[in-house]
Formats: C-alpha cells, structure tokens, sequence
C-alpha cells in the first residue's frame, strides 16, 4: 500500500481516516490532529507554560515529544504511585525520555511520590479505605497535579487520554447517564476557582496510533498496564468498544465526536464554568480548593496514616 501523501510505501493505515502512511507524513499526521485538537478547543496559547503529566506510557510520552516539537514550553510531572515494579519500571522509561528527549528540548521534569512525599501507597490506600485502589489513586493523581501545576505557575496541565480512553469513559458515563461526569468530561476544563486549566490533546488520536507514533519516533514506553485495574470495567468498555471499531471503522470517533458536537454544548451552557454549582472554598489542612472544609486528599491522608498530620511530616504536638 502507498502513502496518501506521497504515494512512497506505506508503514501503517489508519482506518477510521481510510489512509495509508509511510513514516514521515504518519507523523505529521499525528502532530496535525495534536495541532487541531488544541486549537479547535482552544487548549492553549503558543506561549503559555504547559505541565504534561507523564505516567511512563506510550500517550504521555508521546504527547510531551509533540508538544516540545510544537514549540510549546513543556515540562513532565511524574508521580510515583508505589505499585511495586510496574510504578519503578515506569519511573525508569520517564528518566530516560527525560534524559534523551526532554532535557535537550528544554523540559524539566517534577517527581513526586506518594510514599516519599506522603507515606502511603495505593495499595495502602485501599486497604485503609476498603474502595478500589483505582480510586485513591485518581484522586491522589488529580490533586497532586493541580497542586504542582499551581505552585510551578503553569497555565494549565495536559493529560494523555487519547480517544480509545475518552470513548471507553464516555460509554461508561452514559450507560449510568452520569451528567455531573459527562460535563467534566469535556477535552479542556478551564482555570478558575484555584484550579489550573486541565486539557487533552491526544483525544484525535487512537492508542493503536499512539503507540506507532512512539515506535516510529523511538520512544521506549511501560507496555505493561498497572496490575491493579486488571478486571477494571474500563477495559470491558474498550474492549466491546474494539470489537465495534473493528466491524465499523470510525465508530470510536463518531461516538466521542458526536458528544463533544452535540452533548457538551449543552452541558457547557448550562453551567459555563464547567463546575456545578458548588461552592468552592480552600482546604482547611491544605488550602487547596475544595468544596468541603478538608478536600478529598487530606481526608484520604487522615485514614491512611491518621497519626500524623495531612499535608506531609508528621505532627509535632
Ligand atoms: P490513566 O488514568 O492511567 O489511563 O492515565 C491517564 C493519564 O494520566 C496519562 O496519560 C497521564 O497523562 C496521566 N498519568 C497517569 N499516571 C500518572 C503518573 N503516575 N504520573 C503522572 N501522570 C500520570
Ligand atoms: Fe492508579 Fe493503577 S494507575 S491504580
Ligand atoms: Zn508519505
Ligand atoms: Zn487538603
């Protein structure tokens, strides 16, 4: 098969776009959809200072390479989530991307660790908690995010969902009609309320795409999924979800394409911020915005180590 572009010989095709690639215009493909991504939601300015949270994966890694090559200031916050080799494996891939690509493009790299910077794991967290660890790690990573982007003066935090991720969320969301979900779901979530503005790039590209991307450019990435969400019901809806896209090419993207057309304008009008109607305050332990008196992280702190104070150290009283 031939390229679209240049007619040389093709290295993949892209159904749901009905196209053959050769090497070079794949990737000029990928940075495209990146490119238009950005500027149909507006997600950023070309000067703003972007946070790119990196897990060690193909999507983050990639979308930190696309965003440097862009020209954007981009740097990686890396969390250390304490699942035994599969977290030390992945911090290993995100060294290297930082020594081989990153640094030499001008991105620097913020490391945090739940167990160094704050004395529990994920699986310690849901022990303490009796929920699944999926959940005190989500929570964990949202808030840690936020706070890194707003103590580093980042305009906003770039996350790597690509669209496989988006569909299989979305399904979800809608099987329970999840609204207060569906409107958070939006590709950007803007600033305000002391939160940073949150965004999305990859979701105009699937991880079949994705983890091409990686292997054209030469971008060593974890394989492996975390241990913990094994059986997860997210797998379920992008497996079902595969099977579809397999049968109808395009699916994925006329499902999620047509929330974003349809849905969410008139999610984002009934409530334009993006929030509900909450009544956001600061953190009483950590002055982070909440809409509690202790937002969610302090009070997940005081059940996994409750004799010693929230926000990291232990209590000196
Ligand atoms: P996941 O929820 O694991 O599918 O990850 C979704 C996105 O969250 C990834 O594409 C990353 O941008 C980010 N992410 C996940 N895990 C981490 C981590 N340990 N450190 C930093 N960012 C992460
Ligand atoms: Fe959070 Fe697996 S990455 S529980
Ligand atoms: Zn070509
Ligand atoms: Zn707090």
């Amino acid at each position: 098969m031939k390229c679209r572009v240049c007619r040389q010989a093709a290295v993949i095709d892209v159904r749901r776009h009905n196209a053959y690639f050769c090497e070079e215009h794949f990737v000029r493909h990928c940075h495209r959809q990146v490119e238009r991504a950005i500027s149909d939601h507006k997600m950023l300015n070309s000067d703003e200072r972007v946070l790119v949270a990196v897990s060690g994966g193909k999507d983050s890694l990639a979308l930190w390479e696309i965003l440097l090559t862009l020209g954007y200031k981009a740097d990686g916050v890396f969390i250390g989530l304490g699942i035994t080799e599969y977290s030390d494996d992945s911090s290993r891939f995100v060294e290297r991307f930082v020594k081989d690509v990153a640094a030499p493009a001008g991105g620097s790299l913020v490391r945090l660790d739940l167990q160094t910077d704050f004395g529990f794991d994920v699986e310690g967290a849901a022990d303490a908690t009796g929920r699944a660890p999926c959940s005190a790690c989500g929570l964990s990573k949202r808030h840690l995010f936020n706070t890194a982007a707003l103590n580093g003066n980042y305009h906003a935090v770039a996350t790597g969902h690509n669209l496989d991720d988006e569909a299989a969320v979305l399904f979800g969301n809608t099987l329970r009609w999840q609204t207060d979900f569906l409107r958070r779901q939006r590709p950007v979530l803007p600033d305000g309320n002391g939160f940073p503005r949150k965004v999305k790039p990859m979701i105009r590209l699937s991880e079949r795409e994705t983890a091409a991307y990686c292997i054209v450019q030469g971008i060593d990435y974890q394989v492996d999924e975390c241990p913990m969400s094994a059986g997860n019901s997210h797998i379920r809806y992008k497996e079902m979800l595969n099977m579809l896209e397999e049968s109808s090419p395009g699916s994925k993207a006329e499902f999620y394409g047509g929330f974003l057309r349809n849905l969410a304008p008139i999610l984002d009008e009934a409530t334009p911020d993006g929030e509900t109607q909450r009544t956001i305050r600061p953190c009483d332990q950590c002055g982070s915005p909440t809409d509690n008196e202790v937002c969610s992280f302090c009070r997940l702190l005081q059940r996994v180590r409750p004799e010693t104070s929230p926000t990291g150290g232990t209590r000196s009283d």
